[in-house]
């Protein structure tokens, strides 16, 4: 397994994965930002944040400025409270000490109000998958178009998601996955599918594959999400069913060509 020595500073994953909603929490989050070299000279754009705890690891752990932005409001959990998730980011970057170098904007793609050429480096984590789950591949390539036009020429997007393996789930898994009018398999495609989404929305992509802890992460994530602990017959199940089978952890790293201008 690989180590990650900054997101291993945070080892209380109870109050992680209760502020973060993805596979990996804070590992992925490193694994990500790694690929896309953050470095303290940077803004970076932070798309779809939950509570904002990866945007604050971000920013304290790389030293960048982050602008977060996010459109949902918070009815998750017990602790939801019907207010913009960006809101609960400006806590959580008073606690980290981040509040100066966190911005968050209550937003989301593909309707970005930015300028073009706005961002150095572009950062999302279990969030665009939920377009294309809900509004279809053509939203999802619309809302990679929108990130690519507040990009910098040459600025890289880093993005990570809940994958698969490229081909139909097993017998026994798929009606786990299949079923119902949102089932999961609507939300993901494997890392070839999601390339092909980059290049169509205009990037040049470096680097796309499968997270090589992804099925440590899912099972992380079965322990201690909170949707899993309520209902251990939901995704907790499936997860156990899969057993690292089909479901995946993917990401694409692109680059906006150094030709483009918007
Ligand atoms: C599963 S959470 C993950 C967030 C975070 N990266 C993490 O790992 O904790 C996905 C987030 O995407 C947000 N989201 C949904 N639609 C979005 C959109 N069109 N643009 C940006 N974010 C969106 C949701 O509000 C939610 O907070």
């Amino acid at each position: 397994m690989t180590h990650y020595p900054k997101a291993a500073k945070y080892p209380d994953l109870v109050h992680i994965y209760s502020q973060c909603s993805g596979p990996g929490a804070l590992r992925a989050a490193e694994f990500v930002a790694d690929k896309i070299a953050l470095s303290p000279a940077m803004t970076v754009l932070d798309i779809g944040i939950f509570r904002g705890i990866q945007t604050c690891f971000l920013a304290k752990e790389y030293g960048c400025e982050v602008i977060a932005i996010d459109p949902w409001v918070d009815n998750f959990d017990s602790e939801g409270d019907g207010k913009p998730y960006v809101d609960h980011l400006r806590r959580n970057a008073r606690q980290w000490g981040v509040e100066n170098a966190v911005t968050g904007i209550q937003a989301g793609v593909p309707h970005v109000p930015f300028m073009d050429n706005t961002f150095d480096a572009a950062y999302s984590t279990t969030a665009l998958e939920m377009i294309r789950g809900f509004d279809g591949n053509d939203a999802y390539i619309t809302a990679l178009d929108s990130i690519l036009r507040v990009l910098k020429p040459g600025a890289l997007f880093g993005m990570a998601e809940p994958m698969h393996q490229g081909f139909p789930p097993p017998a026994d898994l798929a009606p786990l996955v299949s079923e119902g009018e949102l089932s999961f398999d609507k939300f993901v495609v494997s890392p070839e599918e999601t390339v092909e989404c980059f290049l169509q929305a205009g990037f040049e992509v470096c680097e796309a594959g499968h997270a090589e802890d992804a099925r440590d992460w899912w099972v992380e994530f079965s322990q201690y999400d909170w949707e899993c602990r309520r209902n251990p017959e939901g995704d907790r199940h499936m997860i156990e069913v899969d057993a690292g089978r089909w479901l995946s952890f993917g990401y694409v790293i692109a680059r906006k060509p150094t030709g483009s201008a918007t």
